[in-house]
């Protein structure tokens, strides 16, 4: 039976969520913004996060993979399928559930931006700032954590746990 430590229990995770849809509505209530998930980690966030903005705006959806083996990043980032919508001339705001090594949200924005959006802004849930290997500014930031496996809420160790409704930090050893 894998040992789960708590980390942010679901009303702490809240309060974050609603702080940041504050800060992006003080920002963007009157842009119609395009707020782009990045699949799978972000998908409860982003459903939290977009049922406090209560402005118009647009949902989309990128799916983007860094990660192989269960608990270590092979420095490679691949997009599923192909991002081709237009979004010149748009105020993007990237969702992500947490910037790790910072590779997939550094790819990630260097695309967006080649696509000449009027603005491109980041959202992440958590930040692992001990193990950046590329410079990413997040914009909107719910909260710092430590170098441990981080599970729940979205994100997953090799597919499972994404389901728990609170974060919790993982032995490494209990990751298949
Ligand atoms: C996780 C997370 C981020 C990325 C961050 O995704 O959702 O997208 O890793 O790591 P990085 O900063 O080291 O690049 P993962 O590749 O595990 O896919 P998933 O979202 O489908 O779980």
């Amino acid at each position: 039976m894998a040992k789960l430590e708590m980390l942010f229990p679901r009303q702490e995770i809240d309060m974050a969520v609603k702080r940041l849809a504050e800060e992006i509505s003080r920002d963007f209530r009157d842009k119609t913004p395009i707020v782009l998930g990045v699949l799978k980690g972000s998908f409860i966030f982003l459903a939290d996060l977009v049922r406090r903005l209560e402005f118009p705006l647009e949902i989309d959806f990128i799916t983007l993979s860094s990660y192989k083996n269960g608990v270590s990043s092979c420095g490679e980032v691949k997009m599923a399928g192909s991002f081709n919508r237009d979004i010149k001339g748009r105020h993007i705001i990237v969702v992500e559930d947490i910037v790790d090594t910072g590779l997939t949200l550094h790819y990630l924005l260097e695309c967006l931006r080649s696509g000449s959006p009027a603005s491109v802004k980041l959202c992440a849930l958590l930040e692992k700032p001990s193990r950046r290997k590329k410079a990413v500014d997040i914009d909107y930031l719910g909260f710092t954590v430590p170098d441990s496996f981080i599970v729940g809420y979205g994100m997953d160790c090799a597919e499972r746990y994404r389901n728990l409704p609170d974060i919790s930090c993982l032995n490494q050893e209990d990751c298949p």
